[in-house]
């Protein structure tokens, strides 16, 4: 088990595949992109998989998000998810993605073991896009979500950040949008995590205000007060509003800075270079790496594992005066 000193259990390992991306999000990376990692420095796909089978068969992890950068850029990836679903107990699998490329693998993905998707989408407007992503791949994008659906990769779940004078004037379609389509939306404030250390408090756009701007045009009711567990998202129906599949549709607000739940966290990270992270924002991390490559046993392992998790903290501390951004931005932690 994957316990810290303040009674938490991680269950949920998200692992990084790759620090590189098809895209540069104005959050996340400048222009030109990021010194990506050596390769010799990133695990393969065996590494890879024998520490997720250690996390599972003996850390008690039950689901395993890969998520980059950008995920689907590792070719590995079926091979990844057919040996994590081979394993017993069986983890859930998930994959956070911006979709481009997911029109034309979805299908694959979901036949080599993948249960569900979350999709980055901030806009609807292509000269948006253009702007904050720094790419022209909407369409990509769009494609690539209506495919996953169609693959059966449900619920798909949509993740947008949203920022002023940028998209924030976008919230009322994209939810619009997503309920047509039966996507659950989630907009997520933006957290201080890119490699720029552009974030500023006063410019975030908060979870308070993302729902009065929503409450303006649609009838908002807490959902998820007794059932929301570790996950991230606040949950809210939309009254009046139905998904297709008939069910009254839903929207979720991330807030990590001003509402944290670091008190419920269940996650623990391991990046493209075996580092364990037993936080976003963790200050340290512990390599699996080495001792993988020197040759130590599933037992060693799985309690150095344990040893990097136990110090977990209790909270992101982004609302303290001494707070220090991760050295690594999110592009290599895995968000
Ligand atoms: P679900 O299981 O589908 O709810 O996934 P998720 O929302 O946890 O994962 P996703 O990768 O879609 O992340 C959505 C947003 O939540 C992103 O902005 C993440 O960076 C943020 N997030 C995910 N995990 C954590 C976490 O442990 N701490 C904080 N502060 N934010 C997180
Ligand atoms: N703050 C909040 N969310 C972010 N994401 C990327 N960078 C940030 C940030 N600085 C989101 C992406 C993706 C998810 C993994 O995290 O939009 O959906
Ligand atoms: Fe790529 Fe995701 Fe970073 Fe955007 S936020 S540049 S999609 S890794």
């Amino acid at each position: 088990m994957l316990a810290d000193s303040y009674g938490r259990v991680a269950t949920d390992l998200r692992v990084s595949l790759t620090d590189r991306c098809n895209l540069r999000c104005t959050y996340c990376m400048p222009p030109e992109g990021l010194e990506w990692l050596p390769k010799p420095e990133l695990l393969t796909d065996d590494e890879l998989l024998r520490l997720i089978d250690i996390g599972v068969t003996r850390l008690g992890i039950t689901e395993v998000r890969f998520t980059g950068g950008e995920p689907l850029l590792r070719r590995g990836l079926p091979d990844i998810l057919a040996g994590t679903t081979a394993l017993r107990p069986r983890p859930r699998t998930a994959l956070t993605t911006n979709a481009i490329g997911l029109a034309r693998t979805a299908n694959a993905l979901a036949e080599a073991g993948l249960d569900r998707v979350n999709v980055s989408l901030d806009t609807l407007q292509p000269e948006i896009f253009e702007k904050l992503a720094r790419r022209r791949r909407l369409n990509d994008v769009l494609d690539g979500l209506a495919a996953a659906a169609d693959a059966g990769l449900t619920p798909v779940k949509v993740n947008t950040v949203l920022m002023r004078d940028m998209n924030d004037h976008e919230a009322a379609d994209l939810l619009r949008f997503s309920i047509e389509h039966g996507y659950e939306l989630r907009f997520i404030e933006q957290m201080p995590l890119d490699a720029q250390h552009g974030w500023r408090r006063d410019t975030m756009v908060t979870a308070e205000e993302i729902l009065r701007s929503l409450e303006a045009e649609f009838d908002l009711e807490p959902a998820d007060a007794e059932t929301r567990g570790s996950a991230p998202a606040e949950l809210f129906h939309v009254n009046g509003e139905r998904f297709p599949n008939g069910e009254t549709a839903n929207v979720g607000v991330i807030g990590s800075v001003t509402r944290p739940f670091c008190g419920a966290c269940d996650r623990v990270r391991l990046t493209a270079d075996g580092q364990v992270r037993n936080c976003l924002f963790a200050r340290e991390e512990s390599d699996l790496r080495t001792p993988l490559r020197e040759g130590a046993t599933d037992e060693e392992i799985a309690e150095r594992w344990k040893a990097a998790v136990a110090p977990k903290l209790p909270g992101h501390g982004i609302n303290d005066p001494s707070f220090l951004q991760p050295a690594r931005p999110m592009s290599a932690i895995g968000g």
